[in-house]
């Protein structure tokens, strides 16, 4: 089944798209509205972080100064408003919630994947009669306890992010850790895998290969637990607490989200997971007020052609003839998580894509103007401002959802979600080859 749009037709859309050429989806379907369900769920999400936070702040040292808590900060970036071309006061105001810095995985994969891994050990912990249910979380440090995970293996499929906060959170309870990853992974993520002591299996497909292989070899062995990320209601649990942090630092800057100051979040977007989790708590958080919307590279649009067919399906971004080749590695996902799709079919706001020379360009304008260190995948937030205010999708959507006026009050927070682990060689040529394009962006083009 094919949606009706107000906007642009579907067809029309789907030619931009097979053409790779960046697209803005505004989903036909989406019922901004105060949400009890998303509401609980993210709830639930914040009791159990703080039910994890003593063994949190026990296992790992950089986590004391927060007591347990992983937080990133959120940033307003008035310097970057004129190289990107959003000084005009339309654009209200613009701000990076800086999860690329996040302590102990360095990337957004920290609030999902530190989550079920501990989650987990918890739950095996007390189900096996370690401990008792009422016995403190902090007893699972220790000897004894190593040795209690040591029998155990943890095993995920990763484009490399996930794999380090699944594979450095087992290792540090104790838990052997199995990575498999696709042909697209960084080098340096398996090098940093292995020296944590995690067995990395590479595969010569792509990531929905490396998922379903890793999902064979745990249902083999009663010992392995297996991290689903195509279908993980614990990550996507884990990452929506997100939401509750950034609405505290929005009151701390003194800013009031309501009808006439909306906020737009930009969330990069892979298999679904984290933008999808965070979209859920903030819907909880923000109720009718947030407008979520998730990015992806022009060859990787697993989100948007998935919520375009609607969900009858599954559908890939090599039926419709794409390459699923990028170098923003952790959106290299040719089909979306269907539980994900299922959540988002009425929260989300839309979705539009982004070429990979724009990431460049944006890599590097980050780094100069704002010493922000991000990995290709999570600049993609930048270019959001851009699809609100200077398209015809993104003004249509305006008009139907918003107050006259509210724009220029809104709030833009473009979730950066991955670098600050990147090797300074790496680092470097990314921000070489942005540097040393023409400056025009390819998707202000046409
Ligand atoms: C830096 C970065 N941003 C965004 C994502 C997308 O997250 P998800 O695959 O859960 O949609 C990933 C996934 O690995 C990532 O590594």
């Amino acid at each position: 089944m094919t949606h009706s749009s107000p906007f642009l037709s579907n067809d029309a859309l789907l030619e931009q798209l097979r053409a790779a050429e960046p697209t803005l989806w505004c989903n036909p379907d989406y019922a901004p509205q105060r949400d009890d369900e998303a509401q609980a769920g993210l709830q639930q999400a914040v009791e159990n972080w703080r039910m994890l936070a003593p063994l949190l702040q026990l296992i790992f040292p950089e986590l004391e100064d927060t007591a347990g808590t992983i937080t990133s900060d959120l940033i307003e970036v008035d310097a970057l408003r004129a190289p990107l071309g959003y000084l005009d006061r339309t654009f209200g105001r613009l701000f990076v919630k800086a999860d690329h810095a996040l302590p102990v995985a360095g990337s957004v994969k920290a609030r999902g994947g530190i989550y079920e891994v501990l989650m987990t050990a918890v739950n095996e912990a007390r189900s096996s009669g370690f401990i008792a249910p009422t016995d403190p979380v902090s007893a699972l440090t220790g000897a004894a306890a190593h040795s209690f995970f040591a029998e155990r293996t943890i095993a995920v499929g990763s484009t490399g992010n996930l794999g380090l906060s699944v594979g450095i959170a087992a290792r540090t309870l104790g838990y052997n850790a199995v990575v498999h990853m696709s042909a697209d992974a960084k080098p340096w993520k398996i090098e940093r895998l292995r020296r944590f002591g995690v067995k990395v299996k590479q595969h010569r497909g792509d990531y929905n290969l490396a998922v379903s292989a890793a999902r064979d070899a745990a249902s083999k062995d009663p010992m392995v637990y297996f991290v689903d990320d195509e279908d993980s209601e614990l990550l996507f649990s884990g990452y929506s607490a997100a939401a509750l942090e950034l609405a505290s630092q929005l009151i701390e800057a003194g800013i009031n989200i309501g009808p006439d100051c909306p906020l737009f979040l930009y969330l990069p977007c892979g298999i679904g997971g984290a933008p999808g989790g965070i979209a859920y708590g903030a819907r909880g958080v923000f109720g009718s007020n947030v407008h979520c919307f998730f990015a992806e590279p022009v060859q990787s649009p697993s989100a948007m052609v998935q919520m375009m067919h609607g969900l009858e399906k599954p559908m890939s971004v090599y039926d419709i003839g794409l390459t699923n080749k990028t170098e923003a590695d952790g959106m290299a996902v040719a089909t979306m998580s269907h539980i994900v799709a299922q959540k988002m079919q009425q929260r989300l706001a839309g979705v539009y894509t982004v070429g990979d020379d724009d990431l460049m360009r944006l890599l590097s304008i980050a780094y100069g103007a704002a010493n922000l260190k991000l990995e290709p995948s999570a600049t993609i937030g930048f270019a959001g401002p851009h699809f609100m205010l200077e398209t015809a999708q993104g003004q249509a959507f305006s008009s139907q959802h918003l107050t006259p006026k509210a724009m220029e009050n809104a709030i833009h927070v473009v979730w950066t979600t991955g670098g600050s682990f990147v090797p300074e060689l790496q680092f470097q040529s990314f921000v070489d080859k942005g540097n040393a394009l023409a400056p025009q962006f390819d998707l202000k083009k046409g």
